[in-house]
């Protein structure tokens, strides 16, 4: 039945289809996401004996198409992106047969080989990624005898990266991924100190850093955290330095834990957001103890490090096994990326947004790079200056406005857009949202529910937040 019952008729579809094809095209999209769904999908291409070319688009826009439309493959596979393009996809029938393996929102079009969640009643946003998706392929292009139940880990990577989980963990048919990998022995669920960064940061910086929940006088207090830290009885230095997360033994992280939890009640911290400190985590067992690559979380930053900077071809190479020289190359693409994040949060926290009857929003112009002013709006929405009750819309300049197809465009802005859990549940669905305003003012957009982007001429923004703000109010009214 594979993995995702509800898909298995259409993963089958899709790899008889790829079965006879003398060679494929992968093309994915440019993030942790799409990243391991491609390659998901190339290892078990490989695996399958069938030959297999991988590229990576920024957005699967109309000249994007059309380029894969020039090269001499006559099967296209889309991972992690296609659906929401597919009234674009279908206008080159004659050139290619495509084959979509996405969990976006479809648009109004449809074709033969199409294994998308929301097609079979899952949500696209929470219960499967572009990974699963392409992991659901993956078990059904299983040679005889074969098992591919090893990518389940950078299916697992994938959700994470494309913030799926919460702090109870995976839902829905993502835990039916994890339960797979777990037999398989590539990776371990368990619960734990829900602190992004538990493998590499040394214990201060941990604490100082985590921002899910706030405790006063040691979250983004680096004085505190050490001040709390020092006041421990547990041995949390070796060598003169403070120890990660991982170096401890079960009872110093005992210790710290609960001592943590302690001081959040008595610094006020409501109940829920105490419960919240300790979360499902998933470990790659494989990984090297102390590496980034044995947290999923930490994992899919490194990868986001380097797709969303043009360096997709290093973050692959991690993916698919290879260390040295891509993992130093990630590393450092890290630093910065960790840097940028940090220095866009400060823009937009110093900035203030401008708040709309129904939405809140800021432009970043050429100050926040166009490939993370959506993460940079995600992880905005729970900082101070930032209303919680309302989406967030992010603008940024589209750097290469010299465009590969020739004409000469006007300059382009793009959106990206985050909502509130709440919201969504009340019936917003951003991904509607960005397409219609976007395609109102000439542009174009989808997405999620509860993250959407699109691209809009940069001429027409004011005109574009009227209409979110009138298509949100709709929504929500
Ligand atoms: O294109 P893709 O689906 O990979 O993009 C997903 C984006 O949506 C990620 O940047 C992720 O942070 C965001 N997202 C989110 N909350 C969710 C699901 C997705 O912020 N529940
Ligand atoms: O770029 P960003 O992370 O904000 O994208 C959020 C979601 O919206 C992603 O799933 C992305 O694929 C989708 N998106 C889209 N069309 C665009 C821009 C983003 O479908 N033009
Ligand atoms: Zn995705």
């Amino acid at each position: 039945m594979g993995p995702v019952p509800e898909l298995a008729e259409r993963a089958t579809a899709c790899a008889d289809r790829l079965r006879q094809a003398d060679t494929v095209l992968l093309a994915s999209h440019i993030d942790a996401d799409g990243l391991t769904s491609a390659a998901i999908a190339t290892t078990a291409l490989e695996r399958a004996g069938i030959p297999v070319e991988t590229i990576f688009e920024k957005q699967l826009d109309e000249a994007a198409v059309a380029r894969i439309a020039e090269t001499d493959h006559e099967t296209a596979l889309f991972t992690d992106f296609g659906s929401g393009q597919l009234d674009i996809i279908t206008e080159y029938a004659d050139a290619f047969t495509p084959v979509v393996v996405d969990h976006h929102q479809p648009a109004d079009a449809e074709t033969a080989y199409h294994c998308n969640p929301l097609l079979v009643g899952l949500d696209g946003a929470s219960e499967l990624s572009g990974a699963g998706a392409a992991y659901t392929l993956a078990r059904a292009l299983e040679p005889e005898g074969g098992d591919n139940r090893d990518l389940a880990a950078l299916a697992v990577v994938g959700a994470v990266g494309d913030m799926q989980g919460g702090v109870d963990g995976l839902t829905g048919a993502n835990e039916g991924i994890v339960e797979e990998g777990q037999a398989a022995g590539v990776l371990t669920e368990g619960t734990d100190l829900a602190m992004y960064g538990r493998q590499t940061r040394p214990l201060p910086k941990l604490l100082e850093y985590a921002s899910d929940v706030r405790i006063p006088g040691i979250t983004g207090n680096e004085a505190g955290a050490i001040g709390f830290l020092a006041e421990l009885d547990a041995d949390l230095r070796a060598d003169g330095e403070w120890k990660r997360w991982v170096d401890l033994t079960d009872s110093e992280r005992q210790t710290v834990a609960s001592a943590l939890l302690k001081r959040a009640v008595a610094s006020g911290v409501s109940a829920d957001q105490v419960d919240s400190l300790i979360g499902t985590t998933y470990t790659l067992v494989d990984e090297p103890v102390g590496s980034e690559l044995r947290d999923v979380s930490e994992f899919s930053t490194l990868l986001n490090a380097t797709a969303r900077y043009d360096r997709a071809d290093v973050g692959l190479a991690v993916c698919l096994g290879e260390r040295d020289e891509p993992l130093d190359q990630a590393r450092t693409l890290l630093r910065n990326h960790r840097k940028n994040l940090s220095e866009g949060i400060e823009l937009v926290t110093s900035e203030g947004v401008t708040v709309e009857e129904h939405v809140q929003w800021f432009d970043a112009g050429t100050r926040i790079r166009e490939t993370i002013v959506g993460i940079v709006a995600g992880m905005a929405l729970g900082s101070s200056g930032v209303r919680r009750d309302r989406p967030i819309i992010a603008f940024a300049a589209v750097e290469d406005a010299d465009d590969r197809d020739g004409d000469d465009d006007e300059s382009e802005l793009k959106v990206s857009a985050r909502s509130p859990h709440s919201l969504v549940r009340q019936g917003l669905d951003l991904s509607a949202v960005m397409r219609e305003a976007a395609q109102s003012v000439g542009g174009d957009g989808g997405g999620h529910d509860v993250a959407a982007g699109a691209t809009i001429p940069a001429a027409e923004r004011d005109a574009f937040v009227a209409a979110v703000d009138e298509l949100v109010a709709d929504q929500l009214g």
